[in-house]
């Protein structure tokens, strides 16, 4: 195996999550829970090696790994989240994550989520959203420029996160809601947009040269597959009820040198 997945347990308190854009809906713990049981089923059957952090019972978002770390193959990038109720959710993600990377830390008055952080080569796209500042990026670009990344900021509207507007499908390709992102900051790229009544649907999990998709969203799946994206599909429609979707339950990042890479 040469990545890791790291995922954390879905929280008792989930049904008080952060709510931005969703009406609350009663969230069925139970099924959420089988239904992240089978996307890591999933991460696993793509190769990965996972790395299940414990339920925080007291943090309701705490399932959405991704929004506290961007880890690229040099560092660790921990991250501010721009919600105060989700801070906490930090300091155990560190502790998993200091044996793997060299730890760096988004500084006040920095606020960033990983949701808003979409990782391409050396590109990395920062969504300036509600979650996230102006001075994050400033920070990122600082410190990731020595590492020959490129960072780049855009402004997110009417969802939560940039990478509920723009995810990548293969290396070349994203899929987006124009809607949300204006596609025009990622000339170069070969671009699918969601179904026009699939607004959500830009969220896409790659593993290589798979997507891990939800099964909401048959139009577009449709598009990518007419597009030669090979698909594994998951159901998180109880997370979706949290405002989660594919990306944001797991941190995917490469096995290092001295890691166990196989
Ligand atoms: N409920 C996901 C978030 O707002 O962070």
């Amino acid at each position: 195996m040469t990545q890791y997945a790291m995922t954390r347990a879905v929280s008792a308190s989930l049904g008080q999550c952060e709510l931005t854009h969703q009406d609350r809906i009663p969230i069925d713990l139970t099924i959420a829970r089988r239904q992240h049981a089978e996307y890591e089923a999933c991460l696993e059957r793509l190769g990965c090696e996972l790395i299940r952090l414990p339920e925080e019972p007291e943090l309701p978002d705490a399932v959405f790994v991704e929004d506290t770390a961007v880890v690229l193959d040099e560092i660790a990038l921990i991250t501010r989240p721009g919600a105060s109720s989700r801070r906490l959710e930090i300091e155990s993600v560190v502790a998993a994550l200091q044996p793997l990377r060299d730890i760096l830390r988004i500084e006040s008055p920095g606020a960033l989520d990983g949701g808003d952080v979409l990782v391409v080569g050396k590109d990395i796209y920062v969504g300036l959203s509600s979650r996230t500042n102006e001075a994050a990026v400033d920070q990122m670009r600082q410190w990731l420029a020595p590492y020959g990344y490129r960072t780049h900021s855009a402004e997110v509207n009417g969802c939560l996160h940039l990478k509920s507007a723009v995810t990548a499908v293969s290396a070349t390709t994203l899929l987006v809601n124009p809607d949300w992102i204006d596609s025009e900051v990622f000339d170069g790229y070969d671009l699918v947009e969601v179904h026009p009544d699939e607004a959500y649907g830009a969220n896409a999990l790659r593993i290589g040269e798979i997507v891990i998709y939800p099964l909401a969203f048959p139009r577009t799946a449709e598009r990518l597959e007419h597009r030669g994206i090979r698909i594994e599909f998951v159901d998180l429609s109880e997370l979706a009820k949290a405002e989660g979707a594919v990306t944001c339950c797991s941190l995917v990042f490469a096995k290092g040198p001295g890691t166990g890479s196989k």
